[in-house]
């Protein structure tokens, strides 16, 4: 906080002492300084070019997801989602009342893109007034709730895909630099940057793919501050004084510095939270081992159901996870429980699993098998 503060002090003073436009309206887009900075920040953190003119400020992944709905998609449109998905992202697609909602199955390595396809063809019709008839909203990239990553054949199939049916892809980008594998390596590819790899190759490209990022987690969610890979036109104006502010923090070295923070110390939550999953879940659930993100997605055999689950646990120990049906449009996921690393240190996360998972044994004592 106190730095926080200080690097805010700093930095306005300088803006004012320079006569500054970020109290003014600024770009719609963004100023050149913020997406000039944003483009040279990503271009290292993504280990791929990432270019200023393809960039638009937001307000935030959530606001981007507005916009892109708003704008970019008929209204009497279809949104496709994944089976699990995140659940502010399905109540603010909810909030498109005049739009249908359609899950798609959710495999290890990605959507299952023959049943995509064949909901495409069901769905398809001709957009009137808008660029696009429908949209595919997920998360290629640390997967909320599931944390898998989608794999290189299922990016190429998908950007096929989306160009035979004419549909676009909102990617949710928010946890990409938050990987856990080699620090220095690359993050997982962006679908984005399968997409983009073809302009100028492909003919009759128009870009079927949006990366919406945020600051929310590589930063701060406070600073509501994000922006959009791929879309050149806009009809939203953000956030032009914290556009300046984190440009300067950029500029300054200190947001590469708190990613490959946060990265290191979430690496180390993750591994108390797998270690301590491993030795005490019950051997008949299984879950997901991520290599980035937040999230632990786990499986309980069908018949238990995690929501009694969850408030067992929290009456009896006081620790909740969030249960399935919350990221699943058609309330289903019953079996399943999502566990955040990203907040506690290592030892309170073993000490709290280790209770979920006494809990768990006794619940599924007394519910019996099926
Ligand atoms: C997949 C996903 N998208 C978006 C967000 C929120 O982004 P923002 O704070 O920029 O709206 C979250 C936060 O949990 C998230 O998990």
């Amino acid at each position: 906080m106190q730095m926080a503060l200080t690097v805010l002090f700093e930095t306005t003073k300088y803006e004012v002492e320079n006569k500054s436009f970020l109290f003014q309206y600024g770009p719609t887009i963004g100023t050149t300084e913020f997406r000039e900075t944003l483009a040279s920040f990503l271009t290292e953190g993504y280990c791929s070019e990432v270019n200023k003119s393809d960039l638009v400020q937001t307000s935030g992944a959530t606001s981007g997801l507005h916009l892109i709905l708003s704008t970019l998609v008929d209204l009497a449109g279809v949104i496709f989602v994944d089976e699990y998905t995140y659940m502010i992202a399905l109540e603010t697609i909810s909030q498109f009342n005049t739009m249908k909602i359609v899950p798609v199955p959710l495999e290890e390595d990605g959507p299952n893109v023959g049943t995509l396809k064949g909901l495409f063809e069901q769905h398809r019709f001709e957009a009137k007034g808008k660029l696009f008839w429908g949209v595919y909203y997920t998360m290629p990239t640390f997967h909320n709730p599931t944390g898998i990553v989608f794999s290189e054949e299922k990016c190429h199939q998908l950007i096929k895909l989306a160009r035979e049916s004419d549909i676009l892809i909102a990617c949710d980008d928010v946890y990409n630099l938050l990987h856990y594998g080699d620090p220095d390596g690359a993050p997982p590819k962006r679908l984005f940057a399968y997409d983009i790899a073809d302009l100028g190759v492909v003919e009759g490209w128009r870009g079927n793919v949006i990366s919406n990022g945020s600051f929310s987690k590589i930063l701060s969610p406070g600073i509501r501050l994000g922006w959009m890979d791929g879309v050149l036109k806009s009809g939203g104006a953000a956030n032009n004084y914290t556009g300046g502010i984190v440009s300067t923090l950029i500029q300054m070295g200190l947001a590469r510095r708190q990613v490959q923070l946060y990265s290191s110390n979430y690496s180390a939550r993750l591994q108390a939270m797998l270690e301590t999953l491993e030795i005490h879940l019950p051997k008949e659930c299984s879950f997901s081992r991520p290599q980035g993100g937040y999230f632990v997605w786990i499986r309980f055999p069908e018949h238990i159901d995690c929501v009694a689950l969850n408030q067992y646990s929290m009456e009896k120990h006081r620790v909740a996870g969030v249960p399935g049906p919350r990221f699943s449009f058609s309330g289903e996921a019953r079996n399943f429980i999502r566990f955040t690393f990203a907040f506690h240190a290592p030892d309170y996360l073993r000490r709290s699993v280790a209770s979920f998972c006494a809990a768990a044994r006794d619940f599924m004592a007394k519910t019996g098998p099926v």
